[in-house]
């Protein structure tokens, strides 16, 4: 693997391009809308700066990084030669299949397609192209700088080889890679999900506060983020839509999503991203939202 594209520039695209190009590779950035790459390289360069100013990269390296990414607009001029392309786009299935479709007509044809979708069905998206044993999901986790794990999913038709590059790339990238199967959910959000729909179950019935339901489960469970402020911060309409998935993929009724979920997407309170979800966020404030307290 020499060359990377990253396709989309939002929270998870640039982290995964600020990723690859700080372990040494030259990643092509691309993105339709320049406005939406130029807030990309000012995160990407505020992130490289929270760890040059912890010490855990220099200077250098910072400036090394920053080098190794280009940015494009159009697809066709920054997938040129690459031997990875990791998508990231919107988390909607005609999107993405649509630029697998076109992503197979202009790579050369031995190059891997990945997808970092929390949910669409990776055999679903490789059937857009006609090189499914080539097409595979790399699940990054948000904030994608710090967390260690990458979830690597094989389609119906990835072959063993494929899966094996990418699960050593994952390493060179300093992160681990855990293989698992395409099914609604893969592991990550099959067990995230119901958890955190539970936690907004719990708050619809009263049964406890949003302080409440967030402290109980970082103090007595040690995650670093309650349910409800992690809600917040994936995205209230990614949650509905992982859990949407679930619900049809499986059948089971036990993954619909709390009917105050479906509501809060419905008025647009989406979490941090809108600054209104179970919490309201003001600069670095966050303070329960007023319709909790
Ligand atoms: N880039 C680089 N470094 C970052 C960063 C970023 N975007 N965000 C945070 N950091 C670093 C900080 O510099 C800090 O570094 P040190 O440990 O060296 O001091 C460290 O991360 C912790 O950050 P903070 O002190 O600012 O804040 P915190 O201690 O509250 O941690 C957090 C923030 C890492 C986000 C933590 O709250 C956390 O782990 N939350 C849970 C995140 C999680 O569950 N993510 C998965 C979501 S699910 C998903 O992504 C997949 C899906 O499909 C839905």
């Amino acid at each position: 693997m020499k060359k990377i594209a990253v396709i989309g520039s939002g929270t998870m695209g640039n982290g995964i391009a600020h990723v690859f190009a700080q372990n040494g590779y030259p990643v092509s950035l691309i993105d339709v809308s320049g406005d939406a790459l130029r807030k990309a390289t000012e995160t990407i360069a505020k992130n490289l700066d929270r760890q040059v100013n912890k010490g855990t990269i220099t200077e250098e390296d910072k400036h090394n990084t920053f080098r190794r990414i280009t940015t494009y607009t159009k697809i066709d001029e920054g997938v040129q030669e690459v031997d990875l392309v990791v998508e990231a786009a919107s988390e909607n299935p005609d999107i993405k299949l649509k630029i697998f479709s076109q992503l197979d007509a202009l790579t050369k044809p031995e190059a891997i397609l990945a997808t970092n979708t929390s949910s669409i069905s990776i055999t679903r998206i490789a059937a857009a192209t006609k090189r499914q044993a080539q097409v595979i999901g790399m699940h990054f986790m948000n904030p994608v700088p710090v967390m260690k794990l990458v979830e690597v999913i094989r389609g119906y038709a990835t072959t063993d080889e494929v899966t094996k590059t990418v699960m050593a790339l994952a390493l060179t990238l300093q992160k681990t890679p855990v293989e698992v199967n395409d099914y609604p959910g893969f592991i990550s959000n099959r067990i995230l999900l119901p958890m955190l729909n539970e936690a907004i179950f719990a708050l619809h019935e009263g049964v406890a506060g949003v302080e409440e339901i967030d402290a109980v489960m970082k103090l007595g469970m040690a995650h670093p983020m309650g349910p409800l402020q992690l809600a917040d911060f994936i995205g209230l309409d990614v949650c509905k839509s992982i859990l949407d998935v679930m619900y049809e993929g499986f059948g089971n009724p036990k993954y619909a999503p709390c009917a105050l979920l479906v509501n809060m997407v419905l008025a647009g309170h989406l979490g941090m991203k809108t600054g209104k979800g179970f919490y309201q966020y003001q600069g670095r404030e966050m303070t329960v939202a007023a319709r909790f307290k």
